[in-house]
């Protein structure tokens, strides 16, 4: 008799996003004519730089070659593309070597996966609200305990991000083994400075404990006295394992590549107390389990390093953060209160009059054909707020917003 993971069953029936396309997808089939206008999924709306295109044409060339045809490429990613990341790790100072860098298909894959290295007792702590993978991916593997009515579990450790504290996690009294930290944050559009990522940086050092670092929007940050990577603060390469994407940046969410950094000073523990390199367990796992992202992709993400690839990819960026400053300043102006879009494609507001958060989207999807995302979705302390995305086209913001302001 096969059994099953009964942990699945502990989930929601759907995965957040899911549910919200559902209902998006039902509104649509009973309203085909309206015109609705996409602020919810990250996902991004600008075709693929140039130079990323021509490197996969010739990449694609190479393969239908007789003597530049490749196979399988290595489990880790390509030395060419791990070298490119090293370097531009080094314009913030950081140095690594090609080791610790694995190239993999998404940040969603690796935030959720990174847990198979990592004992079933470890006490895993997310801020609330959250990117949902993290939590989903705890229950997956029967670490999260039992489902409080709060809509917490009993094995988390929830970090509390209000708007009191400026959405910003601070260090819990309970035990904490893992951490998973997001910034520039999605949901919220927040960031830390250096110096409140060095309080959690001295934390997990002195507890022993490992940051998960979610990066995938490093290239959203615009003021200076935030940091790029966890590694720009003392000491994090020996508790924090980072992760970035190029989905975001150079429009890879249909194509797939991120990378992941597991550094060869970060350790962890067997139960006897007995050290072990996580570089060694990850390495192990990715080429058992994963064989590597395509020749091509990994040729398009190379060339997003080059100049124009840079100039290209800032192009994007900064056409998205526009964006984001659009509805953050519109929704000011509606008298809204608001976070994020500074750092971040993100604006996180909440709801006039206390409104439920899957009621303003309800609302806001049937009044004005205009879709963001459920506050709720991402945790209890997410109730009462909503998501805005920067990452449609400039004319679908702008006719957005303009819906919003002839709304009541
Ligand atoms: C989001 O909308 O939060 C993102 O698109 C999620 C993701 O990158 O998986």
């Amino acid at each position: 008799m096969a059994l099953i993971n009964e942990n699945y069953l502990r989930l929601s029936e759907n995965y957040f996003y899911t549910e919200m396309d559902k209902r998006i997808n039902a509104f649509c089939v009973t309203h085909p004519k309206a015109n609705v206008i996409q602020l919810g999924t990250g996902d991004v709306s600008q075709p693929l730089p140039p130079a990323v295109v021509s490197a996969m044409t010739d990449a694609l060339n190479e393969l239908s070659q007789k003597d530049t045809f490749r196979g399988y490429g290595p489990g880790q990613g390509y030395k060419f593309l791990r070298e490119k990341i090293v370097k531009d790790y080094q314009t913030h100072g950081v140095s690594l070597s090609t080791e610790e860098v694995f190239v993999s298909d998404g940040a969603k894959t690796d935030a959720a996966n990174i847990g198979h290295i990592f004992g079933r007792d470890n006490i895993i702590a997310i801020t609330d609200p959250v990117y949902p993978v993290y939590e989903n991916a705890t229950i997956m593997s029967g670490r999260a305990g039992y489902h409080n009515e709060n809509g917490k579990w009993s094995n988390i450790v929830y970090l509390n991000c209000l708007a009191e504290n400026g959405f910003k996690p601070v260090i819990p009294s309970e035990k904490i083994d893992v951490i998973y930290l997001c910034y520039p944050n999605n949901p919220t559009g927040t960031v830390l400075t250096r110096q409140e990522l060095k309080v959690w940086v001295d934390y997990a050092l002195e507890n022993h404990s490992l940051i998960i670092y979610d990066g995938a929007y490093e290239a959203y940050i615009t003021e200076k006295d935030v940091p790029h990577s966890i590694y720009e603060i003392k000491g994090a390469k020996k508790v924090a394992v980072e992760i970035r994407s190029f989905s975001k940046t150079a429009g890879f969410t249909g194509l797939r590549c991120s990378y992941t950094i597991v550094p060869k000073d970060l350790i962890a523990f067997t139960s006897e107390g007995e050290k072990v390199q996580l570089n060694r367990l990850w390495m192990r796992r990715q080429t058992t389990c994963f064989n590597g992202n395509s020749y091509i992709v990994q040729r398009g993400a190379e060339a997003v390093f080059s100049k124009e690839g840079r100039k290209q990819v800032n192009e994007t960026v900064q056409y998205y953060l526009t964006n984001a400053g659009i509805i953050r300043d519109e929704l000011r102006n509606l008298g809204f209160e608001v976070y994020g879009g500074v750092n971040s494609p993100y604006v996180w507001a909440k709801t006039k009059n206390g409104e439920e958060s899957w009621s303003f989207f309800q609302r806001m999807l049937c009044e004005i054909n205009v879709v963001s995302t459920p506050g709720v979705g991402f945790g209890p302390n997410g109730e009462g707020y909503t998501r805005f995305s920067g990452f449609n086209s400039r004319e679908n913001t702008m006719e957005a917003v303009e819906r919003m302001k002839n709304w009541r």
